[in-house]
């Protein structure tokens, strides 16, 4: 078969071959001055300390260590950035959660902003995928973020994390009352997606979605 007339490749084949390639991490950013040159889109990773951010994030690229993870809450505390291809095609964030209520005042202040000002600054991000704790729900704190999001028009998809942790019937009603709660906001993307770090539910989902969002 000649190469013009090859079948296109679908969204999964495309997806399996780029998180199947080179991943590295690039650096991190303590603050909005030690940024990489904005030369490749982005996709970041937003939510609460300890829903899940950087275990999804090495799930997502099928690599154990990639992101630093913890059982407790705080562990990731800079903006950190993962080239994804070579040639490069486009950057994974991980970001510092929020929320943190045992985090020092000043800290948790630092984080905040640094998330925030990311979040509606960054002008090559292309989606911000928003985690959730599938046994909590939205909780004020996602809201507000939700509402910056909103406002800033940075476009973002809802995803519930931690799904192994929760019966099938409560997590019906958790993707039920998150995905009504999307439907509210201008800037979400209309699907929920549901995930487990753990068993693997919803990466290939997450994967497409991704590879959608950079087009
Ligand atoms: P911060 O960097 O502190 O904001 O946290 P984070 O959002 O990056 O969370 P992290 O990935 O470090 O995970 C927090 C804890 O939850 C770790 O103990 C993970 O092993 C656990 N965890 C993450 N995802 C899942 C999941 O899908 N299922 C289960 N059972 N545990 C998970
Ligand atoms: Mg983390």
């Amino acid at each position: 078969m000649s190469e013009e007339s090859a079948p296109t490749p679908t969204v999964e084949e495309m997806a399996r071959k780029l998180f199947s390639g080179p991943i590295s991490f690039l650096k991190s950013a303590p603050s909005l001055d030690h940024l990489p040159a904005p030369d490749v889109e982005e996709i970041a990773f937003a939510g609460r300390s300890n829903v899940g951010k950087s275990s999804l994030l090495n799930k997502l690229t099928n690599r154990k260590d990639l992101a630093r993870t913890s059982n407790t809450p705080g562990r990731t505390q800079e903006l950190n950035f993962f080239d994804i291809g070579d040639p490069l095609r486009f950057r994974l964030v991980d970001m510092p959660g929020y929320g943190f209520a045992k985090a020092p005042k000043d800290v948790a202040r630092k984080w905040r902003y640094l998330v925030n000002d990311f979040l509606r600054g960054r002008q090559v991000l292309k989606r911000a995928l928003v985690l959730i704790d599938s046994r909590h729900g939205i909780k004020d704190i996602d809201r507000e973020i939700l509402k910056m999001l909103d406002d800033a028009a940075v476009s973002y998809h809802l995803v519930l994390t931690k799904a192994d942790k929760i019966k099938a019937s409560e997590l019906r009603a958790v993707e039920q009352a998150t995905a009504e709660e999307a439907r509210k906001h201008p800037a979400a993307h209309p699907d929920i997606i549901t995930t487990s770090s753990e068993t693997g539910l919803g990466i290939d989902q997450l994967r497409k979605a991704v590879i959608e969002a950079i087009g």
